[in-house]
């Protein structure tokens, strides 16, 4: 990961760990779980891994080459793919800028509600559970201490240049991370209750299918790869010109995917194991009750089963969450800053402290009017903002980018894309199903 705004990814393993830990955080833990149960749960992953393959991944290297191309902030990497519209390329830039500066604003409280539990994890080991209280207990001045927590580490790791804390730090931990999912997957199995939330994870229950599913899949999909919000045209540009851009990206969409799924196979029957042990969690006509904290609740009555090895993988199983989530927060931060060190010419440290405390003010202003502004930032952001940015990028990739310049781009990492089925279908595809298919869902 870049240390200054001109680095460059050391190692195309290093992009994709940096890439994918853009990509793996909340979303594929508490978003996408949460969603597909509030979603009647196969259907909802049937048609999410349709948009992951169908829109997501397309416009994952839509945006990858536009930035490897610009080799610059977003902002100029727009306007090289299109020199005659500076306006169009600083607007366009501007607003990924305001939108993804707003999905760090809520999720640094999400993310902080991880540093709460993950404390109360390690009192609980020291038997101090009454201590752990304040952490758990959802209040506003809680949130509030544990979400400047985490956008202290945000800022922090962004100022110090992310180089090599966290590029290496990623590559070892998400494995583990991985490897425990599996394990906490084979243990709820164990337990009462698992199977019908199996069941209401992987067996289709048509009558669930609605309009409002779809869109919501489609806010999923590009949530969880970080798409249309420049994210990955920053990250793009750090990378190096002999990669080969839809192969990388291809895997990266596949490690991001495959959490999902993971995290789905953890937490659905985990909800139920709740459920049997009498943790509410449906209500009377059958809606899933608070479902913004449902993973901090049903994950924690998980652990409580396993005794003082309980204790002991929660603590882990956070300590690790905490760092996908910072992996993810990092990459919203970059963008801006990248932006504001390259344009105004500010150092990295002046850059951090102004962009992210505006950041933790927005985020505090959420905190405070947390039942009112908390689900309209998320609505707003990544149903509406992101799938409209994407399809503007799609717009400026299919019908304004110069065809060869794209191929030439592409080419470099991969000599024989030419003759290659992804060349024969990604342009046309780019240019016109893509954009056909945001607006039919959106207007669905
Ligand atoms: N994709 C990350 C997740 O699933 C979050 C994230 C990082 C993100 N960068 C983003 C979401 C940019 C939207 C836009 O948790």
């Amino acid at each position: 990961m870049a240390s200054s705004s001109r680095g460059q990814f050391t190692s195309r393993f290093g992009f994709i760990m940096a890439a994918a830990g853009s990509a793996v955080g909340l979303g594929n833990v508490w978003g996408f779980p949460t969603q597909a149960a509030s979603n009647g749960g196969a259907v909802f992953l049937i048609v999410y891994l349709l948009m992951v393959f169908l829109l997501a991944f397309p416009m994952l290297v839509a945006e990858l080459t536009i930035g490897r191309y610009g080799q610059s902030n977003p902002i100029r990497s727009f306007n090289a793919a299109w020199p005659k519209g500076k306006a169009g390329a600083i607007l366009l830039g501007v607003i990924g800028m305001i939108v993804v500066s707003l999905i760090l604003s809520f999720y640094a409280i999400v993310a902080g509600w991880l540093v709460g539990s993950f404390f109360n994890s390690g009192l609980d080991l020291f038997g101090l559970d009454s201590a752990g209280h304040w952490l758990t207990t959802f209040g506003t001045e809680r949130n509030l201490v544990l979400m400047i927590a985490f956008m202290a580490l945000t800022m922090f790791v962004v100022r110090n240049g992310v180089a090599n804390g966290i590029e290496k730090w990623s590559t070892r931990l998400m494995p583990l991370l991985f490897v425990l999912f599996g394990l906490l997957t084979i243990y709820i199995f164990t337990q009462d209750g698992a199977w019908e939330g199996l069941k209401m994870y992987l067996v289709p229950d048509i009558s669930h299918f609605t309009p409002k599913l779809v869109v919501s899949a489609m806010g999923q999909a590009f949530f969880s790869l970080s798409l249309g919000v420049c994210v990955m045209t920053t990250y793009g540009s750090y990378l190096k010109k002999d990669t080969n851009l839809p192969k990388t990206a291809a895997q990266v969409a596949l490690i991001d995917t495959g959490v999902a799924f993971i995290a789905g196979l953890m937490v659905l029957p985990a909800m139920f194991v709740a459920k049997h042990n009498g943790v509410q969690i449906f209500s009377d006509t059958g809606e899933l009750l608070n479902s913004d904290t449902l993973v901090f609740t049903v994950l924690p009555a998980m652990f409580d089963t396993m005794g003082v090895m309980g204790a002991v993988i929660g603590l882990v199983f956070f300590l690790l969450m905490i760092i996908a989530a910072l992996t993810s927060s990092i990459s919203m931060l970059e963008v801006p800053v990248a932006c504001a060190t390259e344009e105004l010419k500010q150092s990295r440290t002046t850059a951090v402290l102004w962009i992210g405390g505006l950041v933790t003010i927005v985020s505090a202003v959420i905190v405070m009017n947390f039942s009112s502004l908390f689900g309209l930032v998320i609505q707003f952001t990544t149903v509406y903002s992101q799938p409209i940015i994407a399809l503007l990028i799609t717009l400026l990739v299919g019908w304004i980018w110069n065809r060869n310049q794209i191929l030439n781009e592409l080419k470099q990492g991969y000599p024989e894309i030419e003759n290659s089925w992804f060349w024969k279908v990604w342009p046309i595809y780019v240019r016109l199903v893509c954009p056909v298919l945001m607006l039919l869902v959106f207007f669905a």
